[in-house]
């Protein structure tokens, strides 16, 4: 997940009488963006060298202001409401406290409108299976709820921690390709070959 200025805009908001929850897992709930709940924590995390140099590489900028994290929640919003999901941000059930953002958003990959599964976990928490874990749960609430068809991942080729989580999720190796100037590699899931059930707590 490699963010450019290139990026589509959220579609218009549409209303929806009911709209379906947010995923949740074993050990979290997610949460749709909202300045008041995760603003501080989203502006730190973005701030951070070690986390931003993997989303927003080379020219791109590196770490972002809080005002860019600010700006950022607001698309997350924009993009709930008008498909029905996002990057959520989610909260661990014991403890209370965020850490981080992962979830489904559209994108524009290659000229093709896809659906992306990304995430960015706090660097304290790294190695957790947090990231794997909400992303198989976000994964199944595509097939199951948003009934996707297909979930792309797509990351820097040195990004291994970010390789091993696709993996670890069982999602298939598509190819390479150039986005940003960077060689990047793709990864997919389809919802025919998914299995039904989660190995990575994914109870949603
Ligand atoms: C990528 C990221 C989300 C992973 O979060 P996480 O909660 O630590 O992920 P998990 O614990 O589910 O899995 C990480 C896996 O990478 C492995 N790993 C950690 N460091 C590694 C390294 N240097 N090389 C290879 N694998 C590594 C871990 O051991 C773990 O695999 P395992 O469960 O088999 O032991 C987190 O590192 C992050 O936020 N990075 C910065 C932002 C980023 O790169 N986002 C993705 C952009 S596409």
């Amino acid at each position: 997940m490699t963010w450019s200025s290139t990026s589509p805009t959220p579609r218009s908001p549409i209303l929806r009488r009911s709209e379906p929850a947010p995923p949740d897992s074993r050990r979290l709930i997610a949460e749709v963006p909202s300045p008041a709940r995760h603003l501080d924590f989203a502006a730190s995390h973005f701030a951070d060298p070690d986390v931003a140099g993997w989303h927003w590489p080379g020219s791109l900028g590196g770490p972002r202001t809080r005002g860019q994290a600010l700006e950022m929640l607001e698309r997350g919003l924009e993009g709930q409401r008008a498909d029905g999901y996002t990057l959520w941000w989610w909260r661990e059930r014991a403890s209370g406290e965020v850490i981080g953002m992962i979830g489904l958003r559209s994108v524009t990959i290659e000229s093709a409108e896809r659906v992306e599964v990304g995430w960015s976990v706090a660097p304290r928490r790294w190695g957790e299976g947090l990231a794997a874990e909400a992303a198989a749960a976000s994964i199944r609430w595509g097939f199951e709820t948003a009934r996707l068809e297909q979930v792309i991942s797509y990351t820097m080729s040195g990004n291994t921690r970010s390789r091993r989580v696709m993996d670890k999720l069982g999602m298939r190796f598509s190819h390479e390709f150039v986005h940003v100037g960077l060689p990047h590699v793709l990864y997919a899931a389809d919802r025919g070959r998914w299995p039904g059930s989660s190995t990575l707590g994914a109870e949603c």
